[in-house]
């Protein structure tokens, strides 16, 4: 059979196991039994490449256990807010660009409880990620990332009733707020993904260079004409924009009704720029999010935005919505092909929807959110101006 082997030396250590005589078959083994009189091991299987059921007479069988993550794991990374990936290990902050940083700061990965990895691997892995560490204990100050929320201490609710709704929603525990005192967050803690903007009730939160007057006239301008033709696409940067990027670049064909807001994680999508794009006609309404369970670059800000779309998707179908006007997808960065087949799907629902059933759905609705939307229709025009 056709293998290659990752890694150096693993194709050189396959050949020399062909060499002596090892025979590599590709296909799933469905039961093994023990001959009554021989006492070898029976091994029931298809060959897939004859596409074949086979059998195998042995003296022994050896099985290949998986490797799993070590016990305790789920409690480290609730201690100390790491992300884990489907298969339970430990996942990195980005993929290629910081593959030993954990998403808190100051903590890095080697070996195994990333992932399986062989003794090489670990081995500079481990005098990586000391490496990395070294860069951090050596220095007297360091340089966070810009984008951070802050809060508007004279619209926080916690000064006069207890509210504490973004200490809850924080990944990263990097807010306080003392009884009767405004939100207090520790900027070197923040990793601004923005779900505690998202989710303050008094709107007291804004996350820098994506405020919430940004994004609001983003969506205002992207609806500008025939909004009832349009696909409103709100994508997390680091999986579905990302996706949607590489849908670019391979040239994937999807249809050009979509628009695109980026914002950092889906906890971001403030259940306000939905209602504000149906409220101008949106036809279709999309947010997009890394998958389940653990894919979030932001630990758990893809849980936050399912459970506020949820309840938000429940109340406007209540109030007349077609269900397949707002939808939410998880499209990886490697899903390019995903994202142009995501997109060409909606597009299709709302062709058979039809622009009548859209735009009287809209009239229907448009009060209801306008009443929804007082504060921010309220809200004066040069709130719209992006921050300094
Ligand atoms: Fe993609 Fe949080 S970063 S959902």
């Amino acid at each position: 059979m056709d293998i290659r082997s990752p890694s150096k030396g693993y194709e050189e250590f396959y050949d020399r196991a062909r060499d002596r005589g090892v025979n590599f078959i590709r296909g799933r083994v469905s039961r093994i039994d023990e001959d009554p009189k021989t006492h070898n091991m029976v091994v029931h299987s298809e060959d897939a490449n004859l596409g074949m059921p086979i059998e195998i007479e042995a003296d022994m069988v050896v099985l290949a256990t998986a490797a799993i993550p070590k016990k305790g794991s789920a409690d480290i990374a609730r201690i100390i807010n790491l992300s884990r990936g489907a298969d339970g290990f430990f996942m990195e902050s980005h993929p290629k660009l910081k593959p030993m940083d954990a998403p808190t700061d100051g903590v890095f990965y080697a070996g195994a409880c990333q992932g399986l990895k062989d003794i090489p691997s670990s081995v500079s892995q481990g005098s990586g990620a000391a490496a990395r560490a070294a860069t951090v204990l050596s220095k007297t100050k360091w340089k966070i990332e810009p984008i951070i929320s802050i809060v508007d201490e004279t619209k926080c609710r916690n000064k006069t009733a207890k509210c504490g709704v973004c200490v809850s929603k924080c990944p990263y525990g990097a807010i306080e707020a003392e009884p009767n005192k405004p939100a207090h967050i520790i900027t070197a803690s923040c990793h601004g993904c923005g779900t505690c903007v998202a989710e303050c009730p008094q709107h007291a939160i804004t996350q820098m260079h994506f405020t919430d007057a940004q994004i609001i006239a983003q969506i205002r301008a992207a609806l500008e004409e025939k909004p009832e033709e349009k696909i409103m696409a709100f994508l997390c940067n680091w999986c579905s924009y990302a996706g949607a990027d590489l849908a670019g670049i391979s040239r994937c064909e999807y249809p050009p009704s979509v628009r695109v807001v980026r914002v950092m994680c889906s906890g971001r999508v403030d259940k306000d720029f939905i209602l504000e794009a149906l409220r101008l006609g949106a036809g279709m309404v999309l947010v997009g999010a890394c998958h389940l369970p653990y894919d979030c670059h932001y630990i758990n800000g893809n849980y936050k935005m399912k459970a506020r779309t949820d309840a938000l998707k429940g109340m406007l179908i209540k109030l007349g919505m077609s269900p397949e006007r707002f939808r939410v997808e998880y499209v990886s960065a490697a899903e390019g092909i995903r994202y142009a087949e995501v997109i060409t799907e909606i597009d299709a629902d709302m062709k058979a929807l039809g622009k009548e059933k859209i735009l009287a759905e809209t009239a229907k609705l448009r009060p209801i959110l306008e009443n929804m939307l007082k504060r921010r229709l309220s809200a004066p025009a040069s709130a719209a101006k992006p921050a300094a």
